[in-house]
């Protein structure tokens, strides 16, 4: 007891780095770091609303389906996307209870600007090719970011994500079922998909965050990767995607729009033209093209559906 009591936070932060680096999961009760519980805090209440939020691009195109078939496979991926976020959000919120918040605070900061949600979600989707395209490619990218971190020291998210990476092989698989229907159909269809990755090629780009900066010593991949949340850096996993996803895009017949476009053989990875970052910035904070509208849907169905929560309070009371 004395030995414990006399234990200093540098000691402690040892032991739990040991025990992270000896491949222990940390759970939800376990003592933690502040900038550990902070920075899982950030990276999953983020991840959990921009499931949230990634619902509803394709949402919109559920009545517009082009049949039964395509109908109930995009409409049990929404489904889908929101269940990621309530088992994210409840994983967050294990995390919060030392501040005293809950889930509906991770609302209220999203409503008010303090909690982000993905770039790719502030989008339009204009087309059906659009739908297919999120599902191919955008799926495709959260496969990579989230597979990376199935191993994630921190053993509730861990856990949350075997599942969700499960299903995400299956909105990968749906969304390429759609671009491959209509890579084999008019030249309309064809167009239509060239559109799309027109449009989204920046957003894809974007989705893995900057790369690491040499001259900055913490920024906040480098707290992720210190505590064995994740392993790689935004670049690899983006480079990581390249490799899988640049042959497939390409035996379609599809052109990528970016003419400097390469693979460099003797330092094995992709050169291309970098995003405009600054309208990366803009984007998160709320002022993509569909930023607003998409905030106001979450916050009228947030209040609409108030008593729901309400009643199921009422009863667990
Ligand atoms: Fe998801
Ligand atoms: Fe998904």
């Amino acid at each position: 007891m004395v030995l414990a009591a006399t234990r200093t936070e540098e000691e402690m932060q040892t032991e739990f780095l040991a025990r992270i680096e000896a491949g222990e999961k940390i759970e939800a009760d376990d003592w933690m770091p502040e900038e550990y519980r902070v920075a899982l805090i950030k990276l999953i209440s983020m991840h959990g609303i921009s499931e949230i939020m990634g619902a509803l691009p394709e949402k919109e195109w559920v009545p517009k389906a082009p049949s039964l078939r395509r109908k109930l496979g995009i409409m049990s991926k929404v489904q889908d996307e929101m269940g990621h976020g309530q088992l994210l959000l409840r994983v967050a919120e294990d995390l919060l209870k030392p501040y005293d918040r809950n889930r509906g605070d991770l609302m209220q900061d999203l409503f008010n600007g303090d909690l982000k949600f993905h770039n790719v979600f502030h989008m339009e989707t204009k087309t059906w090719a659009d739908a297919g395209l999120i599902g191919w490619l955008v799926d495709g990218a959260a496969i990579i970011t989230q597979t990376n971190m199935l191993g994630a020291s921190y053993g509730p998210y861990a856990r949350a994500l075997q599942r969700i990476c499960a299903e995400e092989v299956f909105h990968a698989q749906h969304g390429e079922s759609i671009i491959l229907a209509l890579a084999e159909g008019t030249a309309e269809q064809r167009a239509m998909i060239q559109e799309s990755l027109n449009g989204w090629w920046e957003s894809l780009l974007m989705f893995f965050g900057p790369a690491s900066s040499n001259t900055t010593g913490s920024s906040k991949q480098d707290v992720t990767i210190k505590y064995r949340i994740r392993t790689k850096t935004n670049e690899q996993l983006r480079q990581d995607f390249f490799d899988k996803y640049i042959p497939r895009i390409q035996s379609l017949g599809l052109t990528i729009p970016d003419p400097t476009l390469r693979y460099n053989d003797e330092e094995k990875l992709w050169e291309y033209a970098q995003p405009d970052w600054s309208k990366f910035k803009k984007i998160i904070k709320n002022e993509g093209p569909r930023s607003q509208a998409r905030l106001n849907l979450r916050r009228t169905s947030y209040e609409y559906n108030a008593w729901v929560r309400d009643a199921l309070s009422a009863v667990i009371d």
